[in-house]
């Protein structure tokens, strides 16, 4: 059996196939996709190039680290492919992102992709989303006003996110908001909702984005789905 650090590395790993040379790519955030860059990186020693947008500021210093030629979003036509993690995936590929607090440059990079793979270990999977706490990237002015009309739609609790004792400033300076909502039914209407009030920047709810998810299971089978 595998732990859960075990199974991501083997996730990532097995992801980097699909970076085919010369490609122009983007690249996630969190801890699976810590692994699908150290793969890349070896990969890099071995001969393969290729380019690749980072989707937040840790991704970008771990991607230079390890040799990865990094690309400007705003001087390319279209991405050929983002691998990125996820904290929930529901049966037909919908997701709940923005644990680590990346969610904006995450979903401008998977809009802007032919095609957004996902990794996970077996954790992520799940019938319903919304046992994850949503995140939402809010405004810092207002976020109280902002709080208490996401509890309208029926979310039991909102957190503003904390990290090492202070409020959690994205990598665009904006608050996330942690929402409690414990069943999500509606992905498509929730999102929605939560983008028609002021203040909200995005959400992390990725709706029809994801193309395919690799999951690795501790039993060591690594499923794809489509
Ligand atoms: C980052 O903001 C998130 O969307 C991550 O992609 C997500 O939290 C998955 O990260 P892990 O692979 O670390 O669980």
């Amino acid at each position: 059996m595998f732990n859960s650090e075990e199974i991501k590395k083997r996730v990532g790993a097995y992801a980097a196939d699909y970076v085919q040379p010369g490609m122009t790519i983007g690249i996630g955030t969190g801890s699976t996709v810590y692994w699908l860059l150290q793969e890349l990186g070896n990969r890099i020693q071995q001969g393969l190039q290729f380019r690749a947008v980072p989707t937040s500021r840790q991704t970008q210093t771990l991607a230079t680290e390890l040799g990865i030629t990094i690309a400007d979003i705003n001087n390319i036509e279209e991405l050929a492919l983002t691998i990125d993690g996820a904290d929930e995936i529901d049966g037909s590929l919908q997701l709940i992102k923005g644990g680590g607090g990346a969610l904006l440059q995450e979903k401008i990079v998977a809009a802007a992709s032919k095609q957004l793979i996902i990794i996970a270990d077996e954790t992520k999977m799940v019938s319903q989303l919304g046992q994850f706490p949503l995140p939402v990237e809010v405004i810092p002015f207002g976020w109280k006003q902002v709080s208490k009309k996401i509890q309208q739609l029926g979310c039991r609790e909102v957190v503003l996110r904390q990290k090492n004792g202070e409020t959690f400033i994205s990598d665009h300076g904006h608050y996330i908001l942690d929402c409690h909502f414990s069943a999500i039914p509606h992905a498509s209407t929730v999102n929605q909702q939560l983008h028609d009030i002021p203040g909200v920047v995005e959400t992390g709810l990725f709706i029809n984005m994801a193309d395919m998810a690799i999951c690795g299971y501790a039993d060591g089978r690594i499923i794809t789905s489509l």
